[in-house]
């Protein structure tokens, strides 16, 4: 027992031989008359949920809040979550490899941490704006899984704790630029809406945003070392880099795979520029183990970024934590004159979100959890690629642990070409259909995942869960046709 999910670190060149293929190849989706069947099923048997998201299209923009949420042919309205099932307002029972977007790793609604919740909600509420002894029972736990975070401060969410991680190292190295990892997503602050899903797309998604916000913001090349190094030493001479800030197992949850020592590099790179290494271990803390993915790597970074799991699925996840000198740079309090990274947040830091993270870590623990949800995800992985060996399908399974990804329309590995940016945008949206109607297909075999193409597992994804998945995937597989060239 080692704590992690991650059973056999993944041949990544292997992976990518497989991506290549399949992007060479004509866009597979689902037939036509099985398309039908499943759009029919949404029609008649999630007759609730459309007549709700109908009536929430005139309140809510698009009428769904969540940009994970599956939107074709139209929103599910769930009602009910418990391990590895949701329910939806027609009773319809579904796997869920969605598990929140990934602060989920012990099984939905899971039981001990929401008994332990409520305690504490019955006795202070969800929030004083005063200090409660969980937000230290939280740091002090943190810290005895990531020796690295000598201190902890807790925030709102992910993209807070992005913020406050790139204002610290902004202030400790007196350096304004900072590079990221083409294609990675940080969460939605202006200064990170750069090089998103896909690489080199630079300020592409960054509608109403000013082009100022992201001066100071790169992107290289993920695991390409070279590029990270050439950046580094062309910014010496333009003030210098304040950190490099990666998403340790590869942009996008590991969509984008990295080699085992790829970490080790770039750290190695910071020391010898004197550049701060920042990891954002949103999704990676908690899922790839409780001592993170610089535990699974052995790689110490500057500040470590957190969100998800260091909630336990309940809201207000985000923190950031580090080295003690550059952690002081966030000193909270009133006192004037001193140089501080400000940062704040009204529900920040609640007893309730503390207690969940609080026992959410403990319950991993003592659950072994990391380790189950990597098993299962193991078990998803192979039977997918049996299938997709069998059925002579071009697809792409690998996993991360307790991250599975199911690459059937490669969306995000469309290569740029400014030249010819027409046809590029056409055939992204023709992936992402392509990605729509699978991911609608998986949802009307009731199975829940992000975005059609990744998959977040459980400890409650038993063996059972897997084999009963595998059999609903198969049948998805079975109207899996190639449908369009390029
Ligand atoms: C790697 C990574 N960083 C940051 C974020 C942003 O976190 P949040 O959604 O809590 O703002 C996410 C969210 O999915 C993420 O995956």
């Amino acid at each position: 027992m080692n704590g992690f999910s991650i059973s056999k670190y993944h041949d990544t060149a292997k992976i990518y031989e497989k991506i290549d293929r399949l992007m060479q190849l004509p866009i597979y989706s689902i037939n036509k008359s099985a398309m039908e069947k499943y759009i029919i099923h949404f029609d008649t048997k999630c007759s609730q949920s459309n007549k709700i998201i109908t009536k929430a299209k005139k309140r809510i923009p698009g009428g769904v809040q969540h940009n994970l949420a599956f939107n074709y042919p139209f929103p599910i309205v769930i009602e009910k979550a418990d391990g590895a099932y949701l329910w939806d307002a027609d009773g319809n029972q579904y796997i869920d490899f969605l598990q929140a977007g990934g602060p989920v790793m012990l099984g939905n609604n899971y039981a001990p941490v929401r008994n332990k919740v409520i305690e504490v909600i019955n006795e202070v509420g969800p929030v004083t704006g005063l200090f409660h002894e969980y937000e230290l029972k939280l740091a002090e736990e943190i810290n005895r899984h990531m020796p690295s975070v000598e201190m902890f401060r807790m925030l709102g969410s992910g993209t807070e704790s992005v913020m406050a991680a790139i204002r610290v190292a902004r202030l400790a190295t007196k350096r304004k630029k900072v590079i990221k990892m083409g294609g990675a997503y940080h969460g939605w602050s202006d200064q990170m809406v750069y090089g998103l899903h896909i690489p080199r797309t630079g300020g592409f998604e960054a509608h109403g945003i000013p082009g100022s916000c992201r001066k100071h913001t790169q992107e290289v090349y993920p695991n390409k070392i070279e590029a990270l190094r050439k950046n580094l030493s062309r910014n010496r001479i333009k003030g210098g880099t304040a950190a490099v800030i990666v998403e340790p197992i590869g942009p996008e949850s590991g969509t984008r795979p990295v080699d085992e020592d790829y970490n080790s590099q770039i750290r190695e790179l910071c020391d010898e520029r004197d550049v701060l290494l920042l990891f954002d271990e949103v999704v990676s803390f908690g899922r790839i183990g409780l001592a993170g993915a610089q535990g699974y790597f052995g790689v110490k970074p500057d500040l470590t970024i957190f969100g998800k799991v260091v909630a336990g699925g309940y809201p207000g996840a985000g923190g950031l934590g580090g080295r003690r000198d550059l952690m002081e740079h966030l000193a909270a309090g009133i006192e004037g004159g001193k140089k501080r990274a400000y940062v704040g947040g009204t529900l920040s830091a609640n007893p309730m979100s503390s207690a969940a993270g609080y026992y959410t870590i403990q319950e991993i623990e003592k659950t072994n959890a990391c380790e189950k949800a990597g098993r299962a995800a193991d078990l998803l992985t192979k039977g997918l690629n049996e299938f997709i060996d069998e059925m002579s399908l071009p697809f792409a399974a690998y996993n991360q642990g307790a991250i599975c990804h199911l690459e059937t329309a490669g969306a995000m590995f469309v290569k740029l070409n400014y030249l010819k940016i027409r046809a590029v945008l056409r055939e992204i949206n023709a992936r992402k259909h392509a990605m729509e109607e699978i991911g609608a297909a998986y949802m009307a075999e009731r199975i829940v995942t992000l975005a059609g193409s990744r998959m977040y597992t459980s400890m409650a994804d038993t063996d059972e869960v897997i084999e009963d998945a595998l059999s609903r995937f198969r049948n998805v597989f079975a109207n899996i046709e190639p449908k369009s060239e390029l």
